[in-house]
């Protein structure tokens, strides 16, 4: 039965990690998935976690099923950081469910996509995280991609984004990333969310937001201006979020998929609806995870050691942003590299092509994904310098 399956080519991201892991030169750079990485390229574990992991220990009382939802302290606590004080909490027009990490959120509003309308088309941002086109493709959903990122001005393609989304018909489903764009690191401001809530609000499309990366841009209520915008204006949308990042939880495996209806009734339809996707796909999300998130959210104390854990990374990529365009001049990188000082969040594209970027992992042992995003928090003092002077010797070949 299996004979006619062809080889698949590795993961453009975690093929990296893979290959970087196996790599002996001791000189080696990991600027490729998504993980935090402190000054000394460690990804410890917070504080904040383990105190969580401690008191878990000691007070889990039962390992039984959790249900389809998950966790509702976790559910209800993970509602109010995405969406603040907002009057759809108070008016039951948002549900929450658990999910493995935010690929399972993701794919859960595929799946719930695809049963509420068969036919939707889901646009993505040109470029966006690879992940996004399989899980879409592997529900069964069209992708189409918009115009958004300019790689001749490292930056946005705003006007272009407006007439492609402008033509989107009604029905279809159109996913903005909340804050630090993966892969370009380059975030709509206010204004443009409005700009966009008013076409959709035109066009009756439905957003879906991936919200990966809550408290790595400009903070934990600023990073959520934008769905929180989405929320006071349209009358539906999904939010899809992950703790694999702010909370560090990585392997944990714990998101959450957001579901805001026209009202108490409907929201309640639609999340009967996700739960019946879940039961189908994993039947229950596992429960450490979520245990944590809730205990620290729960908690003022442990919250006040999280903000300041979060602040920390925060401040050291915003930090590392300007030192790395400074570096790249001192070292005699050609091309201007300003923008990364100005971008938000893990990643930045370098803007270099494919060969260089294969020299720069064949002969200098440096990991980059290929289409030239860069971690950004996988540069320290220790690699700056090998990194840049890499980096100038391979552009100025
Ligand atoms: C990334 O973009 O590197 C991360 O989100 C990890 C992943 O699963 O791709």
């Amino acid at each position: 039965m299996f004979d006619q399956l062809q080889p698949v080519p590795t993961d453009p991201i975690l093929g990296l990690m893979a290959e970087f892991k196996a790599d002996p030169n001791p000189k080696k750079v990991d600027l490729s998935v998504g993980v935090y990485k402190d000054e000394v390229g460690n990804t410890p574990v917070l504080k904040s976690v383990k105190k969580a992991e401690a008191f878990r220990l000691e007070n889990e009382t039962s390992k039984s099923y959790l249900g389809l939802a998950g966790n509702a302290d976790f559910n209800s606590l993970i509602t109010q950081l995405i969406f603040g004080e907002h009057q759809i909490i108070e008016s039951s027009r948002v549900k929450t469910a658990q999910t493995p990490g935010g690929t399972g959120s993701l794919r859960v509003a595929a799946e719930l996509i695809k049963r509420a309308n068969p036919d939707a088309t889901i646009w993505v941002t040109n470029p966006t995280w690879a992940n996004h086109l399989s899980i879409f493709k592997a529900a069964g959903l069209k992708v189409e991609e918009f115009p958004y990122f300019d790689f001749d001005t490292m930056g946005l393609k705003f006007n272009e984004t407006v007439e492609t989304l402008s033509k989107v018909p009604e029905g279809d489903v159109v996913l903005f990333h909340a804050c630090c764009h993966n892969p370009s690191g380059m975030d709509l401001n206010i204004e443009q969310w409005q700009t966009v809530a008013d076409i959709a609000k035109q066009q009756k499309f439905t957003f879906l937001i991936d919200s990966a990366y809550q408290g790595f841009g400009s903070g934990l209520e600023e990073d959520a201006a934008g769905i929180r915008l989405l929320a006071d204006q349209v009358e539906q949308m999904i939010v899809c979020s992950s703790c694999s990042k702010n909370f560090g939880l990585y392997r944990e495996r714990i998101g959450a998929i957001s579901i805001v209806g026209r009202d108490a009734i409907k929201t309640e339809i639609t999340f009967s609806n996700t739960l019946n996707v879940i039961r189908a796909i994993y039947s229950m999300p596992p429960a450490h995870g979520a245990d944590i998130v809730a205990t620290i959210l729960g908690s003022q104390d442990l919250t006040a050691l999280w903000h300041q854990e979060l602040n920390e990374k925060r401040e050291r990529i915003n930090g590392l942003r300007s030192f790395i365009a400074t570096k790249f001049a001192e070292k005699g990188v050609p091309g201007n590299f300003d923008f990364i000082a100005n971008q938000n969040g893990m990643f930045s594209f370098l803007g270099i092509d494919k060969a260089a970027i294969n020299t720069l992992k064949t002969d200098y042992s440096i990991y980059i994904v290929g289409s030239s995003r860069v971690n950004v928090a996988g540069v320290n003092d220790t690699n700056a310098n090998y990194l840049a002077e890499s980096l100038a010797a391979v552009l100025n070949k």
